[in-house]
């Protein structure tokens, strides 16, 4: 964390759409379509307002187990979205990596992933994460099974470096919108002293506003990580 106190990550748990989509009596699927102009305004203003990285929970390896028609127009989504903000995160020097096992896209969509990847590697005026059949526990196991083959005892940092976020600091915020108060296995390892914010707001409903207060409680608040007050 900056000095100024600023928040460098901020991560966030997406979660409300369905529930949004149901209040209208329209397919969950709308709720998703919503979602994702939430995450084109609420990632402009993250990186507008100078946070390094954002990285957004879009897919868990257990929404796997929803309706064929939910879970295929989850995938379609993310693929509208590589299309269409691409040139815009080339623009703005926005580094976009997929972070999860994408084993289970198709073809088309491992291409799109590769490509947006590789033609934003080099920025870095801010960082878009987006977990995609993600879990947290095979997070940590993956790194585990890494590093045994490698045969080596591993510090804590090591291990960081490891995971699918190796290389990023840990998040300083974590919030939850939805009215659900769990982590889902979100980034097990990589939020132990993260401050979590639980917000009832559904994801389509989440505004700047809303993200304004979060960002101004977190910069009042101490972290210690285990220390006491300096
Ligand atoms: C949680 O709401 C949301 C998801 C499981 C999917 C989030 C996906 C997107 C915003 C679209 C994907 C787009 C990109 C760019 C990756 P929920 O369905 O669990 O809502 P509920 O709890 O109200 O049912």
């Amino acid at each position: 964390m900056k000095s100024d106190n600023n928040p460098r990550h901020i991560a966030i748990i997406m979660d409300g759409n369905g529930r949004w989509a149901k209040r209208r009596l329209l397919p969950r699927n709308f709720g998703h379509k919503k979602g994702v102009e939430t995450i084109d305004r609420i990632s402009r203003y993250v990186f507008d307002k100078g946070v390094e990285i954002l990285t957004l929970f879009a897919f868990s390896t257990e929404n796997l187990r929803r309706p064929k028609e939910e879970v295929s127009g989850i995938f379609e989504l993310f693929s509208t979205y590589i299309k269409k903000n691409l040139p815009d995160m080339i623009e703005r020097e926005i580094k976009f990596k997929v972070v999860g096992d994408i084993s289970v896209c198709d073809d088309g969509l491992k291409t799109l992933i590769a490509d947006a990847e590789k033609q934003t590697e080099k920025f870095n005026r801010g960082k878009l994460n987006i977990c995609f059949n993600y879990g947290g526990r095979a997070d940590i196991v993956n790194a585990a099974n890494k590093l045994i083959q490698e045969g080596k005892t591993v510090t804590e940092q090591e291990f960081a470096d490891a995971l699918y976020t190796g290389g990023l600091p840990d998040p300083d915020i974590v919030i939850r919108t939805g009215n659900e108060h769990r982590i889902s296995n979100f980034l097990l390892y990589q939020m132990a002293y993260s401050e979590i914010y639980f917000t009832s707001t559904l994801w389509p409903d989440f505004k700047e506003k809303e993200l304004n207060e979060i960002i101004a409680d977190f910069k009042k608040t101490n972290r210690r990580f285990g220390n006491i007050e300096q």
